[in-house]
């Protein structure tokens, strides 16, 4: 099991904190999304759910992904998965490479052996990755069997040992339980071990703590942390919740209306947001990097319409900075225009981003926001 990814060499005693990743220099990234675009198809019209992601993650590396509700989370992660792809209902381009394997130009039967060992999905919602007349042993014993083509009784005994290997007390006996008979915690590392099962080199981990308390939230997390430091897995964390991805991601995306609206290193961004999206976010959490007796804001106006997003910049309705040009032009992702720069913000495209890695000279400090007028880091006085 876990000897078979071993290769973060990070042992930091389940400690799991940002920006401790000492990238491989000169490796190709372990994912790279280029330009990635996912649109659903609906009654109304075409959605961009998912309009034009670039991003790259190291092995080994953490990427936290946030955004509101609806923002195109999931369908980002799914489509990186190749769980969406071309079809009737919806229509996916660009392209999504984990390990140098185009997810998408796959056949089926590759894509399933890609799920195995190469990316795991926790899927947002536990309950339905587990049947309820399914006993947990057959849900791991079935994650397993179709990719190591092991024998009953030592998928029985791998299964066993996935279920020690995610904290789960007594697990000969857990395998014959019923989903049911486990609470929401267990369930929950029931479906990381899933997940696990064939030592993925990705884990895309999507609202693994919803609907948990905040105590078992915590433990499911540093659960996340201790078993990415033993088996080297990389880990895209996507939450709606900053609080869930501070402390524990190497690297944030901050996602609006289908789009990366800034990425940068955890710390830069929790310290210092550009956009001001992000600076929106930061300032509805509570308690994270707030002086005392700070206004707690909730972002006024709602995301808007997929379907047909307002020209421009899509978060100008809800923009405290927004001015003319902001609806009128869209902002492209890039990082700070330099002093000769141009008067557009930054020289980038969507492509932009695929350039941002930890595995570039300074890349962990780099970073790329879409915003005519940034939020300028710190200011003193100001309105
Ligand atoms: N299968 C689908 N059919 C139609 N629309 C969909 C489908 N999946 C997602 N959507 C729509 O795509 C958009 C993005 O959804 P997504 O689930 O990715 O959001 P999210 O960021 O994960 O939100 P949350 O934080 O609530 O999980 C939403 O408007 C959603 O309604
Ligand atoms: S481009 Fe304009 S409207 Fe959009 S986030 Fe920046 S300042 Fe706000
Ligand atoms: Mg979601």
């Amino acid at each position: 099991m876990s000897q078979r990814h071993h290769t973060s060499g990070h042992h930091t005693s389940g400690h799991h904190t940002s920006g401790h990743r000492a990238p491989d220099a000169g490796r190709a990234p372990l994912l790279v999304v280029d330009d990635l675009r996912t649109e659903i198809h609906t009654p109304r019209g075409d959605m961009k759910a998912v309009d034009g992601v670039s991003l790259t993650l190291d092995a080994g590396e953490t990427l936290g992904i946030v955004g509101e509700s609806g923002s195109g989370k999931s369908v980002l992660g799914r489509t990186i998965m190749g769980l969406y792809t071309t079809g009737s209902t919806m229509t996916v381009s660009g392209r999504v490479l984990v390990d140098g394997a185009d997810v998408h130009a796959l056949t089926a039967a590759a894509r399933r052996e890609l799920w195995g060992t190469g990316v795991g999905m926790v899927f947002q919602d536990p309950m339905t990755a587990l049947n309820p007349v399914k006993k947990i042993g057959l849900h791991l014993t079935e994650s397993l069997r179709g990719h190591g083509g092991l024998s009953r009784a030592a998928a029985r005994a791998r299964a066993e040992e996935l279920l020690r290997l995610v904290g789960i007390p007594e697990p000969a006996r857990r395998l014959d339980q019923y989903p049911h008979e486990l609470s929401g915690g267990m369930r929950q590392r029931v479906v990381i071990a899933m997940a696990l099962a064939n030592s993925p080199k990705l884990l895309i981990a999507d609202e693994p703590t919803t609907a948990l308390d905040v105590t078992v939230q915590k433990q499911i997390l540093d659960l996340l942390g201790r078993l990415q430091d033993e088996l080297g897995m990389a880990i895209i964390l996507v939450s709606h919740n900053l609080q869930v991805v501070a402390g524990r991601a190497d690297r944030v995306a901050v996602m609006y209306a289908g789009r990366i609206v800034e990425l940068a290193a955890a710390d830069a961004l929790f310290a210092a947001p550009r956009h001001p999206y992000t600076e929106a976010l930061l300032a509805s959490v509570p308690r994270l990097h707030h002086p005392p007796h700070s206004r707690l804001e909730a972002i006024g106006g709602a995301p808007p319409d997929m379907v047909a997003p307002p020209p421009g910049c899509r978060f100008a309705p809800r923009c405290r900075y927004a001015r003319e040009d902001c609806r009128q032009a869209s902002p492209v992702l890039g990082p700070e225009p330099g002093p000769g720069g141009g008067p557009e913000n930054g020289p980038g495209n969507g492509r932009e981003a695929a350039r941002v890695s930890g595995s570039e000279p300074g890349g962990e400090g780099a970073r790329v926001f879409a915003c005519h007028h940034p939020v300028r880091p710190v200011t003193a006085g100001g309105s």
